[in-house]
């Protein structure tokens, strides 16, 4: 008896030894020639289906998006705004900001009271909170310059989607029951997502639908001009908020030459301002490239203590530096020279962690003075595009247009409202990203794209506020010093650091106890948090076979679809 229970235990643990190295080997979708990674397997589809069409990335996008703002409401979006970088199939590179803007009648001070202290909640909930969106003129852009099908034929897909509805996902169910009570505090009458919702309910948007469809017959005017900027502009008023029909008129998306560096014979190319994401990147990358990966285990103690040391000091320059390209003089070059990072990694020890409070900003020489949605696209063509956009947190300001059907973002919160006072993400701030007319305010968004041997290799990008930045770094390391497939990369646990405030932040069970414990040993302060803000990353790989792999974020209902 005691031979067959032995046998028997030996050959469960065998049994569990191979499914758990069969759980080792994670893949994602893998396609021939073409893929498109979004928060939604309908969004995606809609994409893929207009590339299997003979459409290029480009169309793509524009189905993509207009796709996401129907049926992801929580941060796809025509009331937002958004950074994209691509890769031409001829290696030629660039990137669009469609960047909300403050209105012309913003000023420096408007979220702060007589006393002059931050009112809390003005610049995050609400009338108040809304920038000017950039998102249909970002698409009109990408349209005009690279679109290959008729512009009707790629919105049309969103349009039949809002008008006959979509399924709800639990997950979707969840987020809109319980952002009830602030549709309710937004708003003036009842919005249609005030209701309570569960799994399998249909999701129909008429306002929407039209909204889109006038987008369809007058292009970028069906949004910033006539019926849709008038009703915009009315309920704007009648919530006692600042956006005028000038300053829809006067948007503009603005082509960005996009921050390229290498890291261990990979070039990177990145979001370049208003979005940090390069910039930090770039920075943290080159803090660690000295280092040999291959010595230290992924997720190790070790791990963990050199990216939060690099990422502590590269947001310490963000929150002095960083700010609107166009408003003020941004030292970029200076800030990620190679001498540079290599002086601000001097402090770093291994012995103990660096505590925030002692590092500030690096001295430059010369200076002058919970949702976001991501994807990523490459065709058959060889086109790369990746794509960040956002309305700022879940259903951003909260504020669904009257008569129109779509939310409005609040993307206000992300200028420092006040030196030194955290916004949402926590993230603080100074003059060089104080509020003023017109000025756009600076983001974490890191749309990226990685070469390698002068072939693209990984389109790449997440939601996730603050954490934007690391998660992207993590999966960047994931590829290209530790080998992994592109679904494996993405489903590791992640963590963060941004300088204040001083803490990693972890994935919950992502890290073993030996690796914490060392952690805390060396003086970090630990957060296990399961929180949306960790990013959900939506990326492509291109195998050496010359396949693609789909990295699609099993954290939310994200999907990889091609062919
Ligand atoms: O631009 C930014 O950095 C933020 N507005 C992004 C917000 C975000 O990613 C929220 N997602 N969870």
């Amino acid at each position: 008896m005691k031979k067959i229970i032995l046998v028997l235990t030996i050959s469960l643990l065998f049994s569990n030894c191979k499914t758990n190295s069969k759980k080792e080997k994670i893949t994602g979708l893998i396609t021939e020639k073409a893929m498109v990674v979004s928060a939604r397997e309908e969004a995606s589809k809609i994409g893929s289906d207009i590339l299997k069409k003979g459409g290029n990335a480009y169309d793509a996008m524009v189905a993509t998006q207009l796709a996401l703002a129907v049926v992801y409401p929580v941060a796809g979006n025509i009331g937002g705004g958004g950074f994209m970088v691509y890769r031409a199939s001829d290696g030629k590179t660039g990137a669009l900001d469609f960047r909300e803007k403050a209105p012309l009648n913003a000023s420096k001070d408007m979220y702060l009271d007589t006393e002059g202290n931050v009112i809390p909640g003005k610049s995050s909930f609400g009338i108040h909170s809304v920038g000017v969106p950039g998102t249909i003129a970002g698409l009109f852009e990408v349209y005009k310059k690279f679109g290959s099908l008729p512009f009707k034929d790629l919105i049309q897909p969103a349009i039949d989607m809002a008008r006959n509805g979509f399924k709800v996902t639990s997950k979707q169910a969840k987020a809109l029951n319980r952002t009830r009570k602030l549709f309710e505090k937004a708003n003036n009458y009842k919005v249609l997502f005030d209701k309570e919702w569960k799994k399998g309910d249909l999701l129909k948007q008429e306002e929407l639908a039209q909204t889109l469809e006038r987008i369809r017959d007058n292009g970028q005017d069906g949004f910033y001009k006539g019926k849709t900027a008038q009703l915009f502009v009315d309920y704007v008023k009648e919530l006692g908020g600042i956006i005028s029909l000038e300053d829809l008129e006067k948007y503009k998306a603005i082509w960005r030459k996009p921050i390229e560096f290498n890291y261990k014979n990979h070039k990177i190319i990145s979001m370049t301002l208003p979005a940090s994401g390069g910039i930090c990147l770039a920075q943290i990358l080159k803090s660690i490239e000295p280092f040999d990966l291959t010595k230290i285990a992924h997720n190790s103690s070790k791990y963990v203590q050199l990216l939060t040391e690099a990422e502590r000091r590269s947001y310490a320059d963000r929150a002095h530096y960083l700010g609107d390209i166009d408003f003020i003089n941004v030292p970029i070059d200076s800030l990620i020279a190679t001498s540079y990072i290599k002086k601000r990694m001097n402090s770093f020890s291994w012995d103990k962690a660096t505590k925030s409070s002692e590092v500030s900003h690096g001295a430059i020489l010369g200076h002058e003075s919970d949702q976001t949605t991501h994807y990523s696209i490459v065709d058959q063509f060889g086109n790369a595009v990746s794509v960040t956009t956002t309305l700022n947190t879940g259903y951003g300001s909260k504020v669904l247009v009257k008569g129109a059907g779509f939310f409005l973002n609040n993307e206000m919160d992300d200028f420092s409202a006040k030196p030194g006072v955290p916004n949402v993400y926590g993230l603080v701030g100074s003059k060089a990203n104080a509020i003023a007319p017109e000025k756009r305010m600076l983001s974490s968004m890191t749309p990226t794209i990685v070469e390698k041997d002068g072939k693209l290799k990984m389109v790449l990008g997440t939601p996730g506020g603050s954490t934007i930045i690391t998660s992207v770094l993590q999966n960047i390391i994931n590829i290209v010093d530790y080998k992994m497939g592109m679904q494996e990369s993405v489903n590791k646990a992640r963590f963060h650091h941004q300088w204040l405030p001083d803490n990693i932040r972890m994935e919950p069970n992502g890290f073993d106890s030996t690796t914490k414990d060392n952690l805390k040993a060396l003086g970090y302060e630990l957060v296990e948090r399961n929180s949306l803000i960790i990013g959900r990353v939506d990326a492509i790989l291109l195998l050496p076979n010359g396949k693609l792999e789909g990295g699609a974020d099993p954290r939310g209902d994200d999907k990889a679809v091609g062919f």
